[in-house]
């Protein structure tokens, strides 16, 4: 018999299947070896399981904390079962349980079913654990701890801008920043979560950057440029927000979830929407600053008013809101927006100022630029700026301990960058601030932009 490499019939299929494989795929491949796109809509398809699990900060956060999940519409009634923690796992026979609020999200991915809770009646600084599910499907058991009664040190982390390539860039960050302060009691995010204020695959990205962090550490958010979309009847706020998050609803009417205030150990928190209704906010801020118990006032919106990037101002919102945190003698202002990083000494309004003129007094609040995501803007450096940055991703880990608040920014490595300690005097004194800025050289100008200063970006040694 006459082997089948003779016959006319081989050589015909072998130039054939070569000349297909040559046009249509690398060399080396046959066609089910391909990589394709996984398909948006079925990396973040919504099933039975919980997923996207988060606590978000309440008003009383010694005494409640809120919880929200999302499911498909499968899920007819979710529910959160939750008890104090223990060493050994036999707090599971005895769980109190809560019914969620459900409210059904069309994306443009997906119809989903989210699922939110308010878990009150607990104790203060209490370690508890729950979990979320629908009586058959459950989450893991989470832990949470409840805020002290009273004053006592606690650490908060801050971010500026995640927005762009959350998954691929922006989750080394949230991460990083979790090993340095696994134990924080809150993690402020400063607006621009995300790109798209209504793309869920946006939102599953930042979900899926975070993690199990997002289901132990209380989130106080408040909303950029990005968490809006424009209509005829003014910027419209990502349809997303409210059912994923579960956030005060103590600030004006109309603005709930997005300005608001909480109490946290002796300090005020406060989120403004710095997108909308800007002139209602300062007046609602005077009246809730009016009444403010705290030691501490720490105020958190997205459009900075002594910007850092080049070419940018909002001495609109400077002139309308400056002189409200003056009279309050606000402490600390953590913005974003500006893809860069400045931080000023202590400031006041000054009404013939601008950012780049502004007196340096020996009284005022310390306002910070920051950003965590990788969009990178060029800096203006300006006077008032103690320490500046440009291409660098940060997180900032801060502590209030009684009259101090110790505030360290550190670059996504965990490189130390910039710090400074606060320090409250007696009633109707300014604070007096320490500069702490490390020896680390600024990360400033053309070869940082480029990243041709290689020797000044790694990490020899961590400095935390
Ligand atoms: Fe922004």
């Amino acid at each position: 018999m006459v082997p089948y490499r003779f016959q006319p019939g081989f050589w015909l299929q072998l130039v054939f299947s070569v000349g297909i494989a040559s046009f249509s795929q690398p060399v080396g491949l046959i066609a089910h070896d391909a990589p394709h796109k996984h398909p948006e809509a079925e990396a973040h398809k919504p099933t039975p399981l919980p997923d996207r699990i988060n606590l978000c900060v309440t008003q009383t956060p010694a005494k409640s904390v809120a919880v929200t999940w999302r499911t498909d519409l499968s899920v007819n009634q979710g529910l959160v079962e939750v008890a104090p923690a223990q060493s050994g796992p036999i707090f599971i026979r005895t769980p109190r349980q809560l019914k969620a609020v459900k409210e059904d999200l069309k994306s443009d991915l997906s119809e989903a079913r989210y699922h939110s809770v308010v878990i009150d009646q607990l104790e203060p600084e209490t370690v508890y654990a729950y979990r979320v599910g629908d009586g058959l499907n459950w989450s893991e058991w989470f832990h949470f701890r409840t805020a002290p009664a009273s004053s006592k040190p606690f650490q908060f982390i801050y971010f500026g801008d995640a927005q762009n390539d959350v998954k691929s860039l922006w989750s080394r960050v949230i991460r990083s920043a979790f090993q340095d302060a696994p134990k924080a009691a809150l993690l402020i995010h400063a607006g621009d979560l995300i790109n798209s204020p209504n793309k869920d695959g946006e939102w599953g990205e930042w979900f899926g950057a975070a993690g199990f962090i997002n289901g132990m550490m209380p989130i106080l958010a408040t909303p950029g440029n990005h968490e809006y979309s424009r209509s005829d009847k003014g910027p419209v706020l990502s349809k997303h927000w409210k059912p994923q998050f579960n956030l005060p609803s103590n600030g004006p009417a109309g603005l709930e979830e997005t300005c608001y205030f909480i109490d946290y150990a002796g300090v005020r928190f406060v989120s403004l929407n710095s997108n909308e209704r800007q002139e209602e906010q300062g007046k609602w801020l005077d009246s809730t600053l009016s009444n403010n118990p705290n030691r501490w006032t720490i105020l958190t919106f997205h459009h900075p008013i002594y910007s850092a990037a080049k070419g940018r101002d909002n001495k609109q919102l400077r002139v309308m809101w400056q002189p409200i945190f003056d009279k309050h003698k606000v402490d600390l202002v953590l913005t974003g927006h500006d893809h860069t990083y400045a931080r000023s000494g202590l400031l006041m309004f000054d009404n013939a100022g601008t950012g780049t003129t502004v007196r340096d007094p020996k009284s005022g609040t310390v306002y910070v630029v920051s950003v965590s995501g990788p969009k990178m803007y060029r800096v203006e450096r300006e006077d008032w700026m103690k320490r500046a940055a440009e291409n660098t991703q940060l997180y900032q880990i801060i502590e209030v301990d009684g009259d101090h608040i110790r505030y360290e920014s550190r670059t996504a490595i965990g490189t130390l960058y910039d710090a400074f300690e606060l320090v409250k005097q007696a009633a109707g004194k300014p604070n007096v601030l320490i500069e702490k800025v490390p020896m680390t050289p600024e990360r400033l100008g053309e070869e940082v932009r480029t990243g041709r200063s290689q020797s000044m970006d790694r990490q020899s040694g961590f400095t935390r």
